[in-house]
């Protein structure tokens, strides 16, 4: 496998024999055969009619969206397979966390590692994201915990953004756990989140979203929504880890503070749900962590569908709970675990996924006007895409009208 960089930058290109295109939107999931794609600047300029002077061939294989990965934590430095050791031999998330693993054992490196060693590697990452149909990602800071190491992670998601072809959408999370330093001092980390954090981020434009691990253990409901509020009071809009592990309360807060996305929810109340039905907030699920997690009880993804609320699907790429990268795989997670049609995962792990993001405007369906952000795959039906489970018969990704990645 490669990545291949075309030089058709600003030029037209045309999609041809297209066998099938699948697209969502907001409501359903459309598919058109026999079609083509014309596209211009980097957007679709028509669909079904165009001619170019580039053509490539889709050979009557199947397109689709680009995949929209909304909830990632790709800046961190040394990966964490010895607590995956310890899970395969009885441990739990929980009792590693507990015991000086989870999310604090990978703050050293992110504050002890350069920036552009951090980018090094969130730039590897960020090609294997390209190479699994991922054209837009979600990427959280949150390893850092101070405010250098915050700052530090942040730039590094500007820079990889500014250089590869990927296009990352900035959240802080500087309330991701609390730091050592901390642990007896939980005012005072709050303080420093809201004061001096908060207020650098925003002053240096380095993230759009702000997001807390609401959870027993880490950030309460009630520090949550200080920490939120604040950060919408500097521009940085509200997401948040709600209800992973134990129901804190943290869906219906989600509704409380108009948040553009409640993830996880493993463990949402019914009252959760009928809050998050009655607003806009968007149920991020991610399957990955439970299943890299070991755990049996998947986020309820039914009960949410069928009472309308909004689901999109990420992989929570991480060091920890999720070392997974590809969204066809959370599809299939998504299938054979939580009760979701083929459709619905496809939807949830595109259009839904730019909903999360407040860009579905741009990107996560194949429509005029949107930016050519597209796979061309070596397959015929979306029913392939969860079906192929360990590989990903991708041919080519597009994005922004350019070839990325050719397999
Ligand atoms: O989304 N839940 C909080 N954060 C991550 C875990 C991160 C880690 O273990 O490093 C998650 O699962
Ligand atoms: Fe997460």
């Amino acid at each position: 496998m490669s990545i291949t960089i075309s030089n058709i930058k600003n030029k037209s290109l045309l999609l041809d024999n297209i066998g099938i295109l699948v697209t969502a939107n907001a409501i359903s999931v459309k598919t058109i055969k026999d079609t083509s794609i014309l596209i211009e600047n980097g957007q679709i300029v028509s669909i079904g009619k165009g001619i170019s002077d580039n053509i490539i061939n889709c050979e009557g294989k199947m397109v689709t969206s680009g995949f929209i990965d909304s909830h990632t934590h790709p800046v961190f430095y040394n990966n964490r397979d010895s607590e995956y050791a310890m899970r395969l031999a009885g441990s739990t998330y929980e009792e590693i966390a507990k015991n000086g693993g989870g999310i604090i054992s990978s703050v050293e490196g992110v504050r002890k590692k350069s920036e552009e060693q951090l980018i090094e590697k969130v730039s590897e990452r960020m090609d294997q994201f390209i190479a699994c149909g991922t054209t837009t990602i979600e990427a959280k800071s949150g390893y850092g915990l101070d405010t250098k190491s915050e700052l530090k992670s942040l730039k590094v998601i500007e820079k990889v953004n500014s250089s590869h072809e990927i296009d990352m959408v900035p959240t802080f999370m500087g309330a991701h756990a609390f730091p050592k330093e901390f642990e007896e001092k939980r005012a005072e980390y709050l303080d420093l989140i809201c004061n001096e954090m908060i207020p650098a981020v925003a002053s240096q434009g380095i993230a759009i979203f702000n997001d807390v691990f609401c959870e027993n253990g880490y950030f309460s409901v009630d520090e949550s929504r200080l920490i939120l509020e604040t950060g919408k009071k500097y521009g940085l809009k509200a997401r948040l880890h709600a209800d992973e592990f134990s129901n804190s309360g943290a869906a219906v807060l989600a509704s409380e503070i108009d948040a553009f996305s409640a993830d996880h929810l493993m463990a949402v109340s019914e009252e959760g749900i009928s809050k998050l039905a009655e607003s806009e907030v968007v149920a991020t699920l991610l399957p990955g962590t439970t299943f890299f997690l070991g755990k049996k009880r998947y986020a309820p993804a039914r009960k949410l569908l069928d009472i309308g609320i909004t689901v999109a699907l990420a992989t929570d790429f991480n060091p920890g709970s999720s070392h997974i990268k590809s969204m066809p795989f959370i599809m299939t997670l998504a299938c054979m675990y939580m009760g979701m049609t083929v459709e619905e995962a496809y939807q949830s792990a595109t259009y839904n996924g730019a909903k999360a993001l407040g860009i579905e405007n741009d990107v996560g369906s194949i429509e005029i006007g949107k930016k050519a952000d597209l796979i061309i795959w070596k397959l015929d039906s979306l029913m392939d895409i969860p079906y192929y489970v360990s590989n990903h018969p991708i041919g080519k990704v597009i994005k922004n009208g350019n070839i990325i990645f050719e397999a």
